[in-house]
């Protein structure tokens, strides 16, 4: 049994909501066949499948980025407006984009979700000058050819387009347009440069890792106008084999799901900059997607066929929504730092909504989201319990054991109202455990909101809702009151 500990009054800081954010790319059906399908009958005006949008609503999707991911690092904005449009043929995927959804129907389903579109511009096969000119479409009143092409194309305001990414993943060999250390730092000085003159009130974030070299120069050449770094973070690899990991494994990544942040924490501190810049965790998932071949692949069978198996609902257990528990629970703790994440993707590959003709599938991760984003609160507080249960998590990919907390718990309260929100995840794949509720926890009434299935490997499918919220009434509230975690479930305590 865990005693767990609260004090309310040290307050770690406050979560900025759009560490709940989402990815949105042009890879298989994402985009196309995804939220955007014209021939659904869940369409609207806009080819946008409502459904979609309003699971979106209900999770309040504080942030939404878009086109890619590696898919941006070959795309040209400028065919994918007005009414010529060009068909692409993506080289980062391999397939024809037909580009009918573009910046003006991307910005109309943010606008439909509530929440901030954030794009992500070509810093590949792209220049500075082509990122600033899709900063003056969205982001000009009218001035210059771009303002006045937006307007022709039927949109007199400006988008406003608060938050801009420049590259992704541009350290990568793979990337199209792969960049050196010290190309990459010359071109964001100069892209952000560009973009800031056009709207200096944007924030700008720019392609990163958890690599000191690489950041040192990006941070030395461009760090005075960046606001953000955007670090990349997929633990279950399986871009070429698509052999998930199974439960007991998906555990071990937790052991150290800080880490990069750390990192990249400490070296902003070292050059001064942490207040200055934050961390994006601007994509990731426990599951890398499965797209192999996408190299050397001479059928379609090779590498595209391969793709719908990112599709298989069943892949996307509670391992999926304990490990999604534990990196939320990592970014309220890093608050101070970490202002924003985007689960990648939303929608279909590895997403929490899957599509389908008659309707849409809410996966593990999805109801994990709705807990945290409607349940807890916005002010993390401090917490700690002497004894916290561990365990034992044999990575059977690697071979590795680890030993691991078993709880993971992070404490938050309301800034606008009494109360407090208890993140609780249990790891242990058959052990439940109990914690009791000690020094600063106290309140009046206690009620336990719960995300879990029967076992380990349960997941939701067409037909299939065995994951969702479930609530219990747990009374009134006593020092040293006892609460059990069932066996891998992710919880949230009220205590109001
Ligand atoms: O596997 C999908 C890719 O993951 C995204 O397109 C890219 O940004 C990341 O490497």
């Amino acid at each position: 049994m865990m005693k767990l500990y609260v004090n309310p009054k040290r307050e770690i800081g406050k979560r900025n909501p759009m560490i709940y954010g989402q990815f949105i790319e042009h890879f298989h059906r994402q985009i196309y066949g995804g939220v955007y399908d014209p021939n659904s009958p869940f369409a609207d005006e806009d080819g946008l499948r409502t459904d979609v949008l309003e699971a979106m609503q209900k999770i309040r999707v504080p942030i939404l980025r878009w086109p890619g991911g590696c898919f941006v690092s070959a795309y040209h904005w400028k065919d994918a407006v007005g009414k010529e449009r060009k068909p692409l043929f993506d080289k980062a995927w391999r397939v024809e984009d037909p580009n009918t959804f573009g910046t003006d129907e991307y910005i109309k389903m943010c606008q439909k979700i509530g929440c901030e579109p954030y794009i992500c511009t070509n810093a590949g096969s792209g220049t500075a000058e082509e990122m600033s000119d899709w900063t003056e479409y969205c982001n000009l009143e009218n001035e210059g050819q771009y303002a006045k092409w937006r307007i022709a194309n039927g949109f007199e305001k400006p988008h406003a387009v608060k938050y801009w990414s420049i590259g992704n993943e541009n350290y990568l060999g793979g990337e199209i347009g792969a960049k050196t250390i010290s190309e990459w730092g010359r071109l964001v000085e100069e892209s952000a440069k560009m973009m800031k003159r056009v709207d200096p009130t944007i924030e700008l974030s720019a392609a990163a890792l958890d690599d000191v070299e690489w950041n040192i120069n990006l941070l030395k050449r461009a760090g005075r106008f960046l606001d953000w770094i955007s670090v990349h973070f997929y633990w279950d690899p399986l871009w070429q084999d698509n052999d998930c990991a199974d439960y007991e494994t998906c555990m071990s990544f937790t052991e150290n799901i800080s880490k990069p942040v750390d990192r990249v924490r400490g070296l902003l501190t070292a050059m001064n900059l942490e207040k200055k810049i934050k961390i994006a965790a601007d994509e990731w998932n426990l599951r890398g997607w499965h797209h192999p071949n996408v190299d050397q692949g001479l059928l379609k069978e090779d590498y595209l066929a391969p793709r719908d198996k990112n599709d298989i609902n069943s892949q996307y257990t509670m391992a999926d929504a304990v490990f999604t528990a534990c990196f939320l629970n990592m970014c309220l703790r890093n608050c101070d730092i970490v202002g924003m994440a985007n689960f990648a993707p939303v929608v279909n590959t590895r997403g929490c909504i899957f599509t389908h003709p008659d309707g849409i599938v809410l996966r593990s991760t999805y109801h994990v989201f709705d807990l945290f984003v409607n349940y807890m609160g916005d002010v993390v507080v401090d917490s700690w319990g002497p004894e916290v249960p561990r365990m034992n998590a044999v990575n059977k990919k690697s071979g590795n054991s680890v030993v691991i907390d078993a709880l993971d718990i992070v404490v938050t309260k309301w800034s606008d109202r009494e109360g407090m929100a208890i993140s609780a995840v249990n790891k242990e794949m058959s052990a439940e455990h109990t914690i009791s509720l000690e020094d600063g926890c106290e309140g009046k009434v206690v009620e336990l909101y719960t995300v879990n299935g029967k076992t380990a490997d349960s997941y939701n499918d067409i037909g299939r809702e065995e994951i969702v919220i479930k609530k219990q009434e747990l009374g009134t509230y006593e020092k040293g009151m006892r609460i059990t975690l069932s066996p891998h479930s992710v919880n949230v305590i009220h205590i109001l």
